[in-house]
């Protein structure tokens, strides 16, 4: 039998000591609060903005390492999935927890592919927004509208209600996110094609015009399986958080992941893609590095793509793009904007600056590239993280609806306002 870790604390204000459980390198907040507390006091909390030491959940969907920079999804190594596996069975394994049996996969696949259309509603929601409205905006705003095509889907506890919530919105964000697409180019939205996989159906949406069938280049599709398999699910980032915070007042599953699409909008989470690639412009040229990089550690601006909470070395993520970076530049030819991004990362990861603060590449440095080569504007990278990251807020979501421990997410606060003022009315204070 294991021997029971413990913590033994002083609290030198008065002397006592407490002795707080330890489990799974974790001791319980709500056994800190025990300690000083009163009647007439309050017992003492955790200050920890931006939860950088704070587990908020138990989780066994995805483990990173960040020292190492190893990430698995239910125990896979990204590496071996990205290499031989494909999206949907990648968002199956993360929302079911295990690998499908084929019967499993073959349902699976179909149901996926036979709700990718949308109510003809929601085309009229999208067809409102102005001609250069932000694609994001677009997007977070259509799945948030579908709660109301679906309004079954704030039954949250039943398991076949919940499946077809999840199969609806894996299925139908490509829908949503190549119109929005189609949206900002003036161009009619394309209905999805049922022959087609998902990342041919995605691509087909988003570039085919008169021809009856769209055929995108197998290594095109390829490289977006590959991307899409990245970038399903990272633990508890800023988006997944904000899923489970939403999920946590237990509202429907469309409401949250359109919380989870606000906040991966944000720059420091996955507007990085976008604005990497305005910086790489913005820079230009190789020879014009060197003086970028002084102005980053004059704290002008951020290297953006370097960089994370959690990776303390390379993100794996970013080397496997690295690699489909050259497979996607056979078809399209070579960016030029890599040279630049090659020159950056060289020179940051021999710069103390960056070495002593561990910034390496982390998976938005080099997406943005491979992105413009499938022609994609900017404003779209987002779009394209936020259609494979819905099956790991899905996974966390599920995990967090059967989880008797969860509650509704209410954080404390230190209040360092005024107390007790008397108010003065307009009529005085104006005088
Ligand atoms: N460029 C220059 N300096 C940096 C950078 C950067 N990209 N990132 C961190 N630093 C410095 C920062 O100034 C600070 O220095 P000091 O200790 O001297 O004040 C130190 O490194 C620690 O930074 P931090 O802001 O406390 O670290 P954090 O863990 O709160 O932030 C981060 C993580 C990802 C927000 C940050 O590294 C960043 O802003 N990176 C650029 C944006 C980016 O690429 N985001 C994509 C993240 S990966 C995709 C995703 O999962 O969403």
């Amino acid at each position: 039998m294991t021997q029971k870790q413990t913590l033994t604390v002083r609290d030198n204000r008065t002397g006592d000591e407490y002795e707080l459980d330890i489990t799974d390198g974790a001791i319980r907040a709500s056994d800190v609060g025990k300690i000083g507390k009163t009647e007439d006091e309050a017992g003492l909390a955790v200050y920890d903005p931006g939860f950088t030491n704070t587990a908020s959940t138990r989780s066994a969907v995805t483990f990173i390492d960040g020292d190492k920079g190893i990430l698995e999804y239910r125990g896979y190594p990204i590496e071996q999935l990205a290499e031989s596996s494909n999206f949907l069975e990648v968002a199956y394994l993360l929302i079911y927890g295990e690998l499908p049996t084929r019967e499993q996969y073959e349902r699976w696949e179909h149901e996926i592919t036979f709700h990718t259309f949308v109510h003809e509603d929601i085309k009229t929601v999208m067809r409102g927004f102005r001609y250069d409205a932000h694609p994001m905006g677009m997007l977070l705003s259509s799945v948030g509208a579908l709660s109301t095509f679906y309004p079954e889907a704030r039954n949250i506890t039943d398991e076949q209600i919940r499946h077809e919530q999840i199969v609806r919105l894996i299925a139908k964000m490509p829908t949503l996110g190549a119109w929005s697409f189609r949206h900002a180019q003036g161009k009619p939205y394309v209905y999805p094609d049922n022959d087609l996989s998902y990342a041919e159906n995605f691509l087909s949406m988003l570039f085919r015009m008169s021809e009856p069938k769209y055929e995108p280049d197998p290594r095109l599709t390829k490289a977006l399986e590959v991307l899409f398999i990245l970038h399903a699910d990272h633990e508890q980032n800023a988006s997944a958080n904000a899923v489970r915070s939403v999920g946590s007042t237990q509202v429907d599953p469309y409401s949250a992941v359109s919380a989870g699409i606000a906040a991966l909008f944000g720059p420091l989470h996955g507007g990085a893609n976008e604005a990497v690639l305005r910086m790489l412009k913005r820079i230009g040229s190789k020879e014009k590095v060197p003086a970028f990089i002084e102005g980053v550690k004059n704290g002008d601006e951020r290297l953006m793509g370097f960089g994370h909470r959690v990776y303390k070395n390379y993100d794996p993520r970013a080397k496997i793009i690295k690699k489909a970076c050259d497979e996607v530049f056979e078809v399209t030819g070579v960016n030029p904007l890599l040279e630049v991004a090659q020159e950056l990362e060289k020179i940051a990861l021999e710069d103390d600056y960056f070495v002593s603060r561990k910034l390496y590449p982390n998976v938005d440095f080099y997406s943005g590239l491979i992105y413009e080569a499938l022609q994609f504007p900017p404003e779209m990278f987002t779009v394209l993280f936020a259609i494979p990251r819905t099956a790991g807020w899905l996974a966390q979501w599920i995990e967090l609806v059967d989880d008797p421990e969860q509650k509704i997410a209410r954080p404390k606060q230190i209040y360092t306002g005024g107390r007790t003022l008397d108010f003065v009315p307009a009529s005085e204070r104006w005088k």
